[in-house]
């Protein structure tokens, strides 16, 4: 009945701990992922490998370091446009399934990839 009785308590506390830990680094992540899957993202982008639109982890490369990134591109993701990466279909179109706050979160994660 007790079982968790008879494992000593520091033992205990770690497994506890490192439930936590796993939970609070891995679920936003992942739930940015499922975002960017149900708002149609993937359907361009990879995380590491260039398809139609640019990898998300070269993205993040290439604004590292810039604090003003994640509105800027927040807001090119909502209305649009290229002349960045200069990928075979031109511009990104504007994604206008997705709010300032769900563009802001995307864009977050996106930055966070390499
Ligand atoms: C129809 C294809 C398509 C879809 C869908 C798409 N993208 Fe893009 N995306 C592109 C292309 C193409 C580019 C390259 C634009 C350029 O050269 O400036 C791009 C570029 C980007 C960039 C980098 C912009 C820059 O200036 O460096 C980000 C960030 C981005 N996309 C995020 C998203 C997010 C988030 C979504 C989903 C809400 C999304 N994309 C959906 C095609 C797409």
């Amino acid at each position: 009945m007790f079982a968790a009785m008879t494992i000593s308590r520091p033992l205990t506390t770690a497994l506890l701990g490192g439930a936590l830990l796993a939970l609070s680094t891995l679920t936003p992540a992942q739930a940015s992922e499922d975002l960017a899957r149900k708002k149609a993202c993937l359907a361009c982008h990879q995380v590491s490998k260039a398809v139609v639109g640019p990898s998300f982890a070269d993205i993040a490369k290439k604004y590292k370091g810039d604090k003003k990134a994640v509105d800027r591109l927040a807001g090119k993701v909502r209305k649009g446009g290229g002349g960045v990466w200069n990928m075979p279909m031109g511009p990104m179109p504007a994604q206008g399934q997705v709010n300032e706050a769900e563009a802001k979160q995307l864009v977050t994660w996106i930055l966070a990839t390499n």
